[in-house]
C-alpha cells in the first residue's frame, strides 16, 4: 500500500489511503483506559488491565520500548512511502496485527465479533483466542474474510487439540499461534483480589468430546508442551505454527528446530511470570539466533507508531496490539476498534516519514542509538 503524504489544501498525490485519510485522528491509549475504566465493571476492569503479582514486568514492558532512542534518516524523499509487509502470507497494510485476548464479551456485547469487523474494517487482521467468547466460525464471519489467525492453548486431550486448530483451518483462518508460557495461569493478584470470576461459558470448547465450561482451567490444559508436541502439531494442525511466548534466543531455534514456522515474542503482558525480561530488551537475542530463518513478531507495551518502528529496527516483522484494543473495544464497539486501528496506522505512517524510511525493508538496526 503506498501512501501519500497530504497536501496543505488536504489533497493527496495518489488517491488518498485510509491512513492518511485519518491523519489527524489522535487516541491517547492511557485516556482510553481511563475513559473504559469508568465504563466496566471494576472486576472486569482489572482483569484487562492488570498482570501478574508486583506488575513489575507489565510497567517494564512500555518503557523498555522508551528506553531505545530513534535515530532518524534524513535527505530522503519520504512522499511517498509504503507501509504494507506480510507474515507468513497473511498481508499486513502496517507491521501490526491485534493481539488475541480472551473473553471480549466482557468488553463489550458484541465482543470478538465487533473486534473482527472494527479490525477488519482497517485491514488489519486480528488472532482470535481459544479463550473467545464467540465461536471461531463467527468470529470470522465477522470479518468479512478478511485475513484471520487462531491462537491455541495446547490441551491434554490431542484429539480435542487438533479439532480445533482443524476447525480454524476449515473456518479460513491462516495461522495458528501456539501460546507456550502458560504451563500455569500467572497469579493476576490485582483481580483476583477484586475478586473477578472467570466467564462459565467458552463457545470453542461446545464440541462433542472437548471440555466444556471453564474446565480449562484446572484440567483441560496441556502443562507439558515439549518439543515433540511441537512437532506433532507443525505436522498435523493443516496450518502454519508460530510459538507465542518466547523471550530467549534458544527457545526460538528449538521451536524453529521442532517445525514452527514463525516466533512470537511476548511476556503475555507482564501477566505470567513478574520479573520476566521486557520483550524491546528480549527481542535483539530472539532476532540474532533467529538470523532471517523465520518471522518474528512482537508484543507487549507497544503504544505507539514510533513502537512500531523501534521493534522492527530491532529485527520483528511485526507487532501485535492487545490492551488498547480491549479498551477500544469496551469503549466504542466495532467503530471504537476501527478508530484505534486507523489512529495507530496513521502514526505507524507518520513515524515512517519522520524517521526516513520508506518500506519496512528501510527499517534496519541501525535507527536505533546503541547508547
Ligand atoms: C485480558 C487479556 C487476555 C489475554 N488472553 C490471551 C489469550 O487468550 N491467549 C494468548 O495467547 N494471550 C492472551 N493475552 C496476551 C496478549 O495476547 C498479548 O500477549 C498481550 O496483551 C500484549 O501486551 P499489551 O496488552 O501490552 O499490548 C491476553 C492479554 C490480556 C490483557
Amino acid at each position: 500500500m503506498l501512501l501519500p503524504a497530504r497536501r496543505p489544501d488536504g489533497s493527496g498525490r495518489r488517491k488518498a489511503s485510509r491512513a492518511t485519510t485519518v491523519r489527524g485522528v489522535n487516541i491517547d491509549f492511557d485516556e482510553l483506559q481511563a475513559q473504559a475504566r469508568t465504563t466496566l465493571d471494576p472486576g472486569v476492569f482489572q482483569y484487562f488491565a492488570g498482570a501478574a503479582e508486583d506488575e513489575e514486568t507489565l510497567a517494564d514492558n512500555r518503557l523498555a520500548w522508551r528506553r531505545r532512542k530513534l535515530r532518524p534518516r534524513f535527505l530522503v524523499d519520504v512522499d511517498v512511502i509504503d507501509t504494507s509487509t506480510s507474515v507468513l502470507g497473511t498481508p499486513l497494510p502496517t507491521p501490526m496485527m491485534v493481539a488475541p485476548m480472551a473473553y471480549q464479551r466482557l468488553l463489550h456485547d458484541d465482543g470478538e465479533l465487533a473486534v473482527a469487523r472494527g479490525s477488519a474494517a482497517t485491514g488489519t487482521p486480528m488472532i482470535a483466542s481459544t479463550m473467545a467468547t464467540h465461536s471461531l466460525e463467527d468470529i470470522a464471519a465477522a470479518a468479512g474474510g478478511g485475513p484471520m489467525w487462531f491462537q491455541l492453548y495446547v490441551h491434554e486431550d490431542r484429539d480435542f487439540t487438533l479439532a480445533l486448530c482443524h476447525r480454524a483451518r476449515d473456518a479460513g483462518y491462516r495461522a495458528i499461534a501456539v501460546t507456550l508460557d502458560m504451563p500455569r495461569l500467572g497469579n493476576r493478584r490485582r483481580a483476583r483480589r477484586i475478586g473477578f470470576e472467570m466467564p462459565s461459558v467458552v463457545p470453542n470448547f461446545a464440541m462433542e468430546g472437548g471440555p466444556s465450561g471453564n474446565r480449562y482451567a484446572s484440567r483441560g490444559f496441556d502443562v507439558s508442551v515439549t518439543e515433540e508436541m511441537l512437532g506433532w502439531l507443525s505436522r498435523e494442525a493443516g496450518l502454519p505454527i508460530l510459538v507465542k511466548g518466547i523471550l530467549r534466543g534458544d527457545d526460538a531455534l528449538r521451536s524453529l528446530d521442532a517445525g514452527a514456522a514463525g516466533i512470537i515474542v511476548s511476556n503475555h503482558g507482564g501477566r505470567q511470570l513478574d520479573g520476566a525480561i521486557a520483550t524491546a530488551d528480549a527481542l535483539g537475542e530472539v532476532a540474532a539466533a533467529v538470523d532471517g530463518r523465520a518471522p518474528i513478531v512482537v508484543d507487549s507495551g507497544i503504544r505507539s507508531g514510533t513502537d512500531v518502528v523501534r521493534a522492527l529496527a530491532l529485527g520483528a516483522q511485526a507487532v501485535l496490539i492487545g490492551r488498547p484494543v480491549a479498551w477500544a473495544l469496551a469503549t466504542g464497539g466495532a467503530v471504537g476498534v476501527q478508530a484505534a486501528l486507523e489512529a495507530l496506522q496513521a502514526e505507524i505512517d507518520l513515524a515512517f516519514r519522520l524517521a526516513g524510511v520508506r518500506s519496512v525493508a528501510e527499517i534496519t538496526p541501525d535507527l536505533i542509538a546503541t547508547v
